[in-house]
Protein backbone atom coordinates (compact mmCIF):
# COMPACT_ATOMS: atom_id res chain seq x y z
CA UNK A 1 0.00 0.00 0.00
CA UNK A 2 1.59 3.37 -0.67
CA UNK A 3 2.05 5.99 2.22
CA UNK A 4 -0.75 7.95 4.16
CA UNK A 5 -2.12 10.93 2.33
CA UNK A 6 -3.22 13.94 4.63
CA UNK A 7 -6.80 14.31 4.53
CA UNK A 8 -7.18 17.54 2.33
CA UNK A 9 -4.27 17.38 0.09
CA UNK A 10 -5.66 14.39 -2.18
CA UNK A 11 -2.69 14.11 -5.01
CA UNK A 12 -3.71 12.85 -8.54
CA UNK A 13 -1.58 9.81 -8.86
CA UNK A 14 -3.20 8.33 -11.71
CA UNK A 15 -4.55 10.05 -15.12
CA UNK A 16 -5.61 8.69 -18.24
CA UNK A 17 -5.96 10.31 -21.28
CA UNK A 18 -7.36 10.44 -24.84
CA UNK A 19 -7.94 6.57 -24.67
CA UNK A 20 -9.20 5.42 -27.67
CA UNK A 21 -10.17 1.88 -28.18
CA UNK A 22 -12.26 0.35 -31.42
CA UNK A 23 -12.88 -3.46 -31.72
CA UNK A 24 -13.32 -4.83 -35.29
CA UNK A 25 -13.47 -1.16 -36.55
CA UNK A 26 -16.52 -0.32 -33.89
CA UNK A 27 -15.26 2.51 -31.54
CA UNK A 28 -16.18 1.00 -27.76
CA UNK A 29 -13.40 4.04 -26.59
CA UNK A 30 -13.79 7.62 -28.11
CA UNK A 31 -11.04 10.07 -26.16
CA UNK A 32 -12.05 8.75 -23.12
CA UNK A 33 -10.47 10.29 -19.72
CA UNK A 34 -10.29 10.16 -16.28
CA UNK A 35 -8.58 11.05 -13.02
CA UNK A 36 -8.66 9.66 -9.59
CA UNK A 37 -7.03 10.73 -6.34
CA UNK A 38 -5.00 8.92 -3.45
CA UNK A 39 -7.27 8.49 -0.73
CA UNK A 40 -10.08 8.66 -2.45
CA UNK A 41 -12.60 6.47 -4.69
CA UNK A 42 -13.49 7.45 -7.85
CA UNK A 43 -17.22 6.27 -9.46
CA UNK A 44 -17.43 5.19 -12.96
CA UNK A 45 -20.88 5.28 -13.97
CA UNK A 46 -22.36 4.67 -17.28
CA UNK A 47 -25.25 2.66 -18.54
CA UNK A 48 -24.32 -0.67 -20.26
CA UNK A 49 -22.16 -0.47 -23.16
CA UNK A 50 -20.45 3.11 -22.30
CA UNK A 51 -17.16 1.91 -22.28
CA UNK A 52 -16.20 1.15 -18.61
CA UNK A 53 -14.88 -2.11 -18.47
CA UNK A 54 -12.94 -1.55 -21.65
CA UNK A 55 -11.36 1.63 -19.84
CA UNK A 56 -10.76 -0.49 -16.66
CA UNK A 57 -9.52 -3.78 -18.53
CA UNK A 58 -6.86 -1.13 -20.34
CA UNK A 59 -5.83 0.44 -17.22
CA UNK A 60 -5.79 -3.22 -15.76
CA UNK A 61 -3.20 -4.15 -18.49
CA UNK A 62 -5.57 -6.80 -19.74
CA UNK A 63 -6.58 -5.42 -23.30
CA UNK A 64 -4.98 -3.25 -25.13
CA UNK A 65 -6.11 0.88 -25.96
CA UNK A 66 -5.48 2.03 -29.67
CA UNK A 67 -4.15 5.24 -28.55
CA UNK A 68 -3.98 7.51 -25.27
CA UNK A 69 -1.49 8.26 -22.18
CA UNK A 70 -2.05 6.02 -18.72
CA UNK A 71 -0.13 8.50 -16.34
CA UNK A 72 1.30 7.23 -12.79
CA UNK A 73 2.54 9.69 -10.42
CA UNK A 74 3.56 12.16 -13.41
CA UNK A 75 5.41 9.31 -15.29
CA UNK A 76 3.91 7.77 -18.80
CA UNK A 77 3.27 3.61 -18.43
CA UNK A 78 3.05 1.16 -20.82
CA UNK A 79 0.79 -1.68 -19.72
CA UNK A 80 0.78 -4.99 -22.02
CA UNK A 81 -0.17 -7.35 -19.74
CA UNK A 82 -1.51 -7.71 -16.32
CA UNK A 83 1.72 -8.57 -15.06
CA UNK A 84 2.96 -5.02 -16.00
CA UNK A 85 -0.33 -3.37 -14.29
CA UNK A 86 0.46 -5.16 -10.93
CA UNK A 87 4.36 -4.35 -11.48
CA UNK A 88 2.88 -0.30 -11.57
CA UNK A 89 0.70 -1.38 -8.68
CA UNK A 90 -2.67 -1.62 -10.11
CA UNK A 91 -5.15 -4.65 -9.21
CA UNK A 92 -8.34 -5.42 -10.58
CA UNK A 93 -11.03 -6.94 -8.73
CA UNK A 94 -13.31 -8.28 -11.27
CA UNK A 95 -16.92 -8.85 -11.16
CA UNK A 96 -16.32 -12.24 -12.52
CA UNK A 97 -13.78 -13.37 -9.55
CA UNK A 98 -11.05 -14.77 -10.73
CA UNK A 99 -10.28 -17.45 -8.22
CA UNK A 100 -9.11 -21.38 -8.26
CA UNK A 101 -11.66 -22.45 -6.34
CA UNK A 102 -9.98 -26.07 -5.31
CA UNK A 103 -7.05 -23.91 -3.99
CA UNK A 104 -6.38 -23.06 -0.58
CA UNK A 105 -7.47 -19.39 0.24
CA UNK A 106 -3.64 -18.97 1.14
CA UNK A 107 -2.75 -20.10 -2.18
CA UNK A 108 -4.94 -18.21 -4.21
CA UNK A 109 -3.85 -15.03 -2.19
CA UNK A 110 -0.34 -16.15 -3.35
CA UNK A 111 -1.16 -17.54 -6.98
CA UNK A 112 1.25 -15.45 -8.45
CA UNK A 113 4.20 -17.13 -7.15
CA UNK A 114 2.87 -20.47 -7.97
CA UNK A 115 3.83 -23.04 -8.73
CA UNK A 116 6.99 -21.74 -9.75
CA UNK A 117 8.42 -20.35 -6.80
CA UNK A 118 6.37 -23.23 -4.64
CA UNK A 119 9.23 -24.92 -3.16
CA UNK A 120 10.35 -21.47 -2.22
CA UNK A 121 7.68 -20.80 -0.25
CA UNK A 122 7.01 -21.94 2.82
CA UNK A 123 3.61 -23.18 3.29
CA UNK A 124 3.34 -22.35 7.43
CA UNK A 125 4.63 -18.51 5.94
CA UNK A 126 2.51 -18.22 3.17
CA UNK A 127 -0.81 -18.55 6.09
CA UNK A 128 0.97 -16.40 8.20
CA UNK A 129 1.34 -13.59 5.62
CA UNK A 130 -2.42 -14.42 4.26
CA UNK A 131 -3.48 -14.17 7.77
CA UNK A 132 -2.45 -11.04 8.35
CA UNK A 133 -3.99 -9.73 5.35
CA UNK A 134 -7.04 -10.99 5.82
CA UNK A 135 -7.40 -9.68 9.77
CA UNK A 136 -5.92 -6.03 7.76
CA UNK A 137 -9.59 -5.96 6.17
CA UNK A 138 -11.08 -7.13 9.24
CA UNK A 139 -11.76 -11.13 7.84
CA UNK A 140 -12.10 -13.73 9.78
CA UNK A 141 -11.61 -16.66 7.12
CA UNK A 142 -9.20 -19.35 7.53
CA UNK A 143 -6.40 -19.12 5.26
CA UNK A 144 -6.39 -23.24 5.29
CA UNK A 145 -9.91 -23.02 4.00
CA UNK A 146 -10.78 -24.24 0.30
CA UNK A 147 -11.96 -21.26 -1.50
CA UNK A 148 -15.14 -23.48 -2.97
CA UNK A 149 -16.29 -23.59 0.71
CA UNK A 150 -17.05 -19.48 0.63
CA UNK A 151 -19.73 -17.15 -0.28
CA UNK A 152 -18.98 -14.66 -3.32
CA UNK A 153 -18.55 -12.07 -0.70
CA UNK A 154 -15.59 -13.75 1.13
CA UNK A 155 -13.79 -14.99 -2.03
CA UNK A 156 -14.02 -11.17 -3.20
CA UNK A 157 -11.84 -10.78 0.11
CA UNK A 158 -9.24 -12.78 -0.74
CA UNK A 159 -9.03 -10.93 -4.39
CA UNK A 160 -8.38 -7.83 -2.03
CA UNK A 161 -6.19 -9.84 -0.11
CA UNK A 162 -4.25 -10.63 -3.23
CA UNK A 163 -4.00 -6.89 -4.08
CA UNK A 164 -2.69 -5.98 -0.95
CA UNK A 165 0.17 -8.46 -0.69
CA UNK A 166 1.27 -6.82 -4.05
CA UNK A 167 0.76 -3.24 -2.50
CA UNK A 168 -1.68 -2.43 -5.14
CA UNK A 169 -2.41 1.43 -4.67
CA UNK A 170 -4.89 1.30 -6.77
CA UNK A 171 -7.65 -0.92 -7.00
CA UNK A 172 -10.38 -1.08 -9.61
CA UNK A 173 -13.39 -2.44 -8.12
CA UNK A 174 -16.27 -3.54 -11.36
CA UNK A 175 -19.58 -3.34 -10.04
CA UNK A 176 -18.23 -5.23 -6.56
CA UNK A 177 -21.80 -5.55 -5.22
CA UNK A 178 -24.25 -7.39 -7.51
CA UNK A 179 -23.57 -10.55 -5.89
CA UNK A 180 -23.52 -9.40 -2.49
CA UNK A 181 -26.23 -9.76 0.33
CA UNK A 182 -26.91 -6.90 2.27
CA UNK A 183 -23.87 -7.55 5.26
CA UNK A 184 -21.55 -8.26 2.71
CA UNK A 185 -21.98 -5.25 1.00
CA UNK A 186 -21.68 -2.97 3.89
CA UNK A 187 -18.77 -5.21 4.84
CA UNK A 188 -17.14 -4.19 1.42
CA UNK A 189 -17.63 -0.40 1.98
CA UNK A 190 -15.85 -0.20 5.64
CA UNK A 191 -12.93 -2.40 3.75
CA UNK A 192 -12.75 0.58 0.79
CA UNK A 193 -13.16 3.05 3.61
CA UNK A 194 -9.87 1.56 4.97
CA UNK A 195 -7.95 1.26 1.85
CA UNK A 196 -8.78 5.04 1.24
CA UNK A 197 -7.78 5.69 4.75
CA UNK A 198 -4.33 4.00 3.62
CA UNK A 199 -4.10 5.87 0.73
CA UNK A 200 -5.19 3.84 -1.62
CA UNK A 201 -6.75 4.61 -5.04
CA UNK A 202 -9.65 2.88 -5.48
CA UNK A 203 -11.72 3.18 -9.13
CA UNK A 204 -15.78 1.83 -8.18
CA UNK A 205 -17.48 0.64 -11.26
CA UNK A 206 -21.67 0.67 -10.19
CA UNK A 207 -24.89 1.03 -11.54
CA UNK A 208 -26.01 2.10 -7.87
CA UNK A 209 -26.26 5.72 -7.13
CA UNK A 210 -26.66 5.26 -3.18
CA UNK A 211 -23.39 3.32 -3.31
CA UNK A 212 -21.66 6.15 -5.03
CA UNK A 213 -23.03 8.71 -1.82
CA UNK A 214 -21.94 6.10 0.53
CA UNK A 215 -18.47 5.88 -0.45
CA UNK A 216 -17.27 7.92 -3.81
CA UNK A 217 -15.32 11.13 -3.28
CA UNK A 218 -15.63 11.92 -7.37
CA UNK A 219 -18.09 10.89 -9.97
CA UNK A 220 -17.01 10.08 -13.86
CA UNK A 221 -19.74 9.46 -16.07
CA UNK A 222 -18.98 7.72 -19.18
CA UNK A 223 -21.52 7.61 -22.21
CA UNK A 224 -21.07 5.53 -25.85
CA UNK A 225 -17.07 5.76 -24.89
CA UNK A 226 -16.78 8.96 -23.97
CA UNK A 227 -16.32 10.58 -20.70
CA UNK A 228 -19.25 13.35 -20.47
CA UNK A 229 -19.03 14.39 -16.89
CA UNK A 230 -16.14 14.65 -13.91
CA UNK A 231 -16.96 16.04 -10.74
CA UNK A 232 -17.02 16.11 -6.79
CA UNK A 233 -19.75 14.03 -4.87
CA UNK A 234 -20.94 17.16 -3.56
CA UNK A 235 -22.22 18.53 -7.01
CA UNK A 236 -23.86 15.36 -7.77
CA UNK A 237 -27.27 15.33 -8.59
CA UNK A 238 -28.85 11.78 -8.93
CA UNK A 239 -30.89 12.71 -11.55
CA UNK A 240 -28.46 14.93 -13.53
CA UNK A 241 -26.49 11.92 -13.57
CA UNK A 242 -29.04 9.70 -14.75
CA UNK A 243 -29.65 11.83 -17.56
CA UNK A 244 -25.45 12.10 -18.44
CA UNK A 245 -25.80 8.38 -18.52
CA UNK A 246 -28.87 8.28 -20.99
CA UNK A 247 -28.13 11.04 -23.28
CA UNK A 248 -31.39 12.66 -22.86
CA UNK A 249 -32.68 16.52 -21.63
CA UNK A 250 -35.06 17.00 -19.47
CA UNK A 251 -37.84 17.78 -21.72
CA UNK A 252 -37.42 14.68 -24.14
CA UNK A 253 -40.80 12.58 -24.19
CA UNK A 254 -38.89 9.02 -24.14
CA UNK A 255 -36.38 9.97 -22.23
CA UNK A 256 -38.89 10.61 -18.79
CA UNK A 257 -39.75 6.81 -19.37
CA UNK A 258 -36.26 5.37 -19.67
CA UNK A 259 -34.76 7.46 -17.01
CA UNK A 260 -37.71 6.70 -14.68
CA UNK A 261 -36.95 3.41 -15.83
CA UNK A 262 -33.32 3.43 -15.05
CA UNK A 263 -33.62 5.52 -11.22
CA UNK A 264 -35.57 2.51 -10.66
CA UNK A 265 -32.74 0.05 -11.59
CA UNK A 266 -29.97 2.38 -9.61
CA UNK A 267 -31.84 2.60 -6.35
CA UNK A 268 -31.72 -1.07 -5.00
CA UNK A 269 -32.14 -1.56 -1.29
CA UNK A 270 -31.39 1.76 0.66
CA UNK A 271 -29.69 0.03 3.44
N1 LIG B 1 -13.97 -8.08 -26.26
C1 LIG B 1 -14.84 -7.34 -26.95
N2 LIG B 1 -15.06 -7.58 -28.27
C2 LIG B 1 -15.90 -6.81 -28.98
N3 LIG B 1 -16.58 -5.78 -28.49
C3 LIG B 1 -16.42 -5.49 -27.18
C4 LIG B 1 -15.55 -6.26 -26.34
N4 LIG B 1 -15.59 -5.72 -25.09
C5 LIG B 1 -16.43 -4.69 -25.14
N5 LIG B 1 -16.95 -4.55 -26.38
C6 LIG B 1 -17.89 -3.51 -26.82
O1 LIG B 1 -17.38 -2.27 -26.36
C7 LIG B 1 -18.44 -1.43 -25.89
C8 LIG B 1 -18.17 -1.06 -24.44
O2 LIG B 1 -18.33 -2.21 -23.64
P1 LIG B 1 -17.94 -2.28 -22.11
O3 LIG B 1 -16.64 -1.64 -21.91
O4 LIG B 1 -18.11 -3.67 -21.67
O5 LIG B 1 -19.09 -1.37 -21.47
P2 LIG B 1 -19.61 -1.28 -19.96
O6 LIG B 1 -18.65 -1.96 -19.08
O7 LIG B 1 -19.74 0.19 -19.72
O8 LIG B 1 -20.96 -1.95 -19.96
C9 LIG B 1 -19.73 -2.20 -26.09
O9 LIG B 1 -20.29 -1.80 -27.31
C10 LIG B 1 -19.24 -3.64 -26.15
O10 LIG B 1 -20.11 -4.41 -26.93
MG1 LIG C 1 -18.91 -3.62 -17.69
Amino acid sequence: MSQAQTPGQAQTPLRMTDISKAYAGIPALRSAHLEARAGEALAVMGANGAGKSTLMNILGGVTSSDSGQIVIDGVEISLRSPRDATKHGIAFVHQELTMFPTMTVAENIFIDSLPSQAFLTDTKDMIRQSQALLTRLGCTISPAARVERLSIGDRQLVEIARALRHNARIIIFDEPTSSLTGPERQRLFEVVRSLKAAGVVIIYITHFLDEIFSICERVTVMRNGETVWASPISDVDPAKVVHLMLGVTENGAGSAHRSRRLERLSWPSMA
